[in-house]
């Protein structure tokens, strides 16, 4: 169900803390769909492997907060699930509507284990 009110672009992001966490298998996140990773505390990003690629953005969108990971992907693109805004997931920026971007989250491969830093 889709939440009503208005939009959320103002939302207050938590600060960087500039540190690597290990949330992963490489091979357990599969192509063509948005894997949601929960940090302690609740907070969730949301990532995705495209063209053998990994990609993470907060798993938020600006307009009314539905998360992201839930989205359809076509290529580096995800379209949000209730009102179809689309994001360019190496950039975090809104492509079909004036919006802030959203959030983009270095990811590194070590030995197989996916780390983003946050
Ligand atoms: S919540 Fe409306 S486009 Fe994402």
């Amino acid at each position: 169900m889709q939440p009503s009110g208005s939009d959320l672009s103002s939302f207050k992001r938590p600060p960087r803390e500039g540190k690597l966490v290990t949330v992963g298998r490489a091979e357990d996140v599969p192509e063509g769909r948005g894997a949601t990773v929960e940090l302690e505390g609740g907070r969730e990003l949301a990532l995705y492997r495209v063209e053998g690629g990994f990609y993470c953005i907060e798993n938020f969108c600006p307009h009314k907060g539905a998360p992201l990971a839930d989205g359809g992907l076509l290529g580096h693109t995800v379209a949000c699930d209730w009102h179809g805004w689309h994001f360019d997931l190496r950039t975090g920026a809104c492509l079909n509507r004036v919006s802030q971007p959203v959030e983009t989250y270095e990811v590194v491969i070590e030995d197989g284990w996916i780390k983003i830093r946050i």
